[in-house]
């Protein structure tokens, strides 16, 4: 009845009307599973932002965690169920040679979690700059595409991917740019893996807004009429509309184990829509 690969969907408990035995048995069920198996998670962008906050939430629930991203996060390396791996993902060939050792011989990951991205220079296409958008591209898309190829061609198992996506890529507000096309893309290569893997659960998952290096950026730009989306966001900053990324960590947890049950394979998620799917 259980889908024994996956945690059990802890939120989904409050939604739907389910057996006070079926709810027992999922509690005993989760907390054996908590006592006896602690989960693999991949993240990539660990060292800051949504990637960190993940990280953390994550080592605290007692999983292992393995983590890439250019710098190295101190604070997570002190823990032992933490390993990382110095690497830029947009280097892609490097990637595919050192991207396995990270697993050791670790046979399957729980979760693999493509969070690093970055926002590129923000403004109007038209005066676009096409190195910083082909950079955009490089990692928001082909890294992940990628980073999917060698961790399948190096046999790991995995049942789980989440491809942190964005409201940019289905909102198209000016000023977004290849930041957008990049998450539009990423959305389809989820769709298109799902159907390629049908063992893993894909999604694609929009975050809301989160306190970060990237809404930091967007927040300190000048005001510019054009750009009337940057006005909402510099309103949200400092309530809880827009978390901090510890608290937005703790809080996709348990969405993310609602996903197989919730969705299938492919979908694209907004934590903004998810009530409604919930119910
Ligand atoms: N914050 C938001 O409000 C928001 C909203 C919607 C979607 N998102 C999505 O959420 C995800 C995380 O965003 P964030 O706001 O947390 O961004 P962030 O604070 O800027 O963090 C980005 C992470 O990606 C890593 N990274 C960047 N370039 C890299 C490269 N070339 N190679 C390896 N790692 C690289 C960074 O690590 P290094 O610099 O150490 O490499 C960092 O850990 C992104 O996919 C973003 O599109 C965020």
């Amino acid at each position: 009845m259980i889908l024994l690969p996956f945690r059990s969907c802890p939120i989904a408990g409050g939604w739907q009307a389910v057996g006070v035995v079926f709810l027992q048995y999922i509690s005993l069920y989760t907390a054996l599973w908590s006592l006896l198996m602690s989960r693999t998670i991949f993240i990539t962008g660990v060292s800051s932002g949504i990637g960190h906050g993940l990280g953390t939430a994550y080592l605290k629930n007692g999983d292992r965690v393995f983590g890439v991203s250019r710098r190295v996060p101190e604070n997570l390396g002190k823990n032992p169920r933490f390993s990382h791996l110095a690497l830029d993902l947009t280097d892609h060939k490097l990637v595919r040679r050192k991207l396995p050792a990270l697993f050791g011989d670790l046979k399957e990951i729980d979760i693999c979690i493509l969070n690093a991205a970055t926002l590129g220079k923000f403004g109007d296409l038209v005066t676009g700059d096409m190195e910083d958008m082909q950079r955009t591209m490089q990692l928001n898309l082909w890294a992940n595409q990628n980073i999917l190829s060698v961790l399948y061609a190096d046999g790991l198992e995995l049942k789980q991917v989440v491809g942190i996506s964005s409201g940019a890529s289905i909102s198209g507000n000016r000023g977004w740019g290849a930041y957008s096309l990049s998450k539009s893309a990423l959305n389809m290569l989820i769709r298109l893996y799902a159907k390629e893997r049908p063992g893993t659960h894909f999604a694609a998952f929009a975050p809301g807004i989160v306190d970060t290096a990237m809404q930091e950026y967007l927040c300190d730009l000048p005001h510019d009429p054009r750009f009337p989306a940057l006005v909402v966001l510099r309103k949200k900053r400092g309530t809880s509309e827009m978390p901090d990324p510890q608290t937005a960590g703790e809080r996709f947890l348990p969405v993310f184990d609602c996903f197989p049950e919730l969705v299938e394979s492919g979908a694209y998620l907004d934590i903004r829509k998810l009530p409604a799917l919930l119910k």
